[in-house]
């Protein structure tokens, strides 16, 4: 129905068709065409509504297709096949499926929207139609399961750099341990869930989403004190393609330097990037409360605190206060 709508909008030259037309070619009620223009605003289509002359499309959401999506990534080699959906439940689960029946490392899987996003910590993350990017990327690294955390650093260091080039000049900030912050505000969150095979890594799938065009209304209202968009710093739209394609160029040299040569490039480079070195903080870790200072990363890349007594603490796990 919602695609029958559209129909008749676009053929309609002359700009408005009334509620009432589309009520009875399409034989459904006016409250009911109300309801189909709401549930396409949400994707992202605008419109134009008058009391008297009804409604008009405006414009259309912008798509991302897996042909520009290749073009623009034409000087990679990591990403091997992309798989792009319409709305999925979570694009981590339908990377898994496919990492499960031997999808090579480097298949990345790309939805307009998620119902059913997932954070860290067992947290929604809002996944709305066509404004941010919510991927999920197969990796096999041949690496001891202990690793997996780096490999976390590794991707928040990829898409702070990204998207440090794509969002000039926004001031853009790694939250221990993979959080993206403006202003102390999130934009981007990374989730990565990794399999495991006789203590090495059998693959992992990393988890981006970057709240990229979402405004102010696409949030819950308690998430507003927290969460924010590069369109709502910026003041203007973004590509998601140019974004996509951005943190895969960064990603690949990441990865390929991380293999070569190891952990400490990346620890570096995240220590310059990271917002939550030196400040006094709380972490809620698995076994309690740690009251300190982060310093920087150890070589495993466990978060360094300073505790009271000048000690240094390795933290592997935990949720930082804000
Ligand atoms: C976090 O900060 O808590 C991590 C958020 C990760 C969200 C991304 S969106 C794409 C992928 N699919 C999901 O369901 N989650 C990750």
């Amino acid at each position: 129905m919602d695609n029958r709508i559209l129909e008749l909008l676009e053929q309609q030259t002359e700009g408005y068709l009334s509620g009432e037309v589309l009520s009875k070619d399409l034989h459904i009620s006016r409250t009911a065409v109300w309801k189909h223009i709401k549930k396409l605003e949400a994707q992202g289509y605008k419109f134009e509504a008058s009391r008297r002359l009804g409604y008009r499309l405006i414009s259309k959401p912008s798509k991302l297709s897996i042909q520009e999506l290749m073009e623009k990534l034409s000087g990679t080699s990591l990403i091997k096949a992309i798989k792009l959906h319409e709305s999925v439940d979570s694009t981590q689960n339908i990377a898994q499926r496919l990492a499960e029946d031997d999808a090579p490392q480097g298949t990345l899987v790309i939805a307009e929207q998620q119902t059913s996003g997932r954070g860290r910590m067992g947290r929604k993350w809002v996944s709305p139609s066509g404004k941010g990017i919510w991927m999920s990327l197969v990796l096999r690294p041949r690496l001891p399961l202990q690793f997996a955390s780096q490999l976390t650093l590794l991707t928040a260091v990829a898409l702070c750099r990204a998207l440090k080039t794509v969002a000039a000049p926004l001031d853009i900030g790694i939250k221990w341990p993979n959080d993206l912050l403006i202003g102390g505000k999130k934009i981007s969150g990374i989730l990565l869930e990794s399999t495991a095979e006789d203590e090495r890594l059998k693959y992992v799938i990393a988890g981006i989403g970057i709240s990229v065009n979402l405004e102010a209304d696409d949030y819950p209202e308690e998430l507003l004190p927290i969460a924010t968009s590069l369109r709502m710093e910026l003041g203007r739209p973004l590509d998601r393609a140019d974004i996509i394609a951005a943190f895969i160029i960064e990603f690949e040299q990441l990865y390929n330097v991380y293999q070569n040569e190891g952990f400490g490039l990346i620890r570096t480079v995240w220590e310059a990037l990271s917002v939550s070195l030196f400040k006094p903080t709380q972490l809620k870790t698995p076994t309690g409360i740690v009251v300190g200072t982060p310093i920087g990363l150890d070589e495993s890349g466990a978060l360094l605190v300073k505790l009271e007594d000048g000690s240094l603490l390795p933290i592997f796990s935990a949720e930082m206060s804000p």
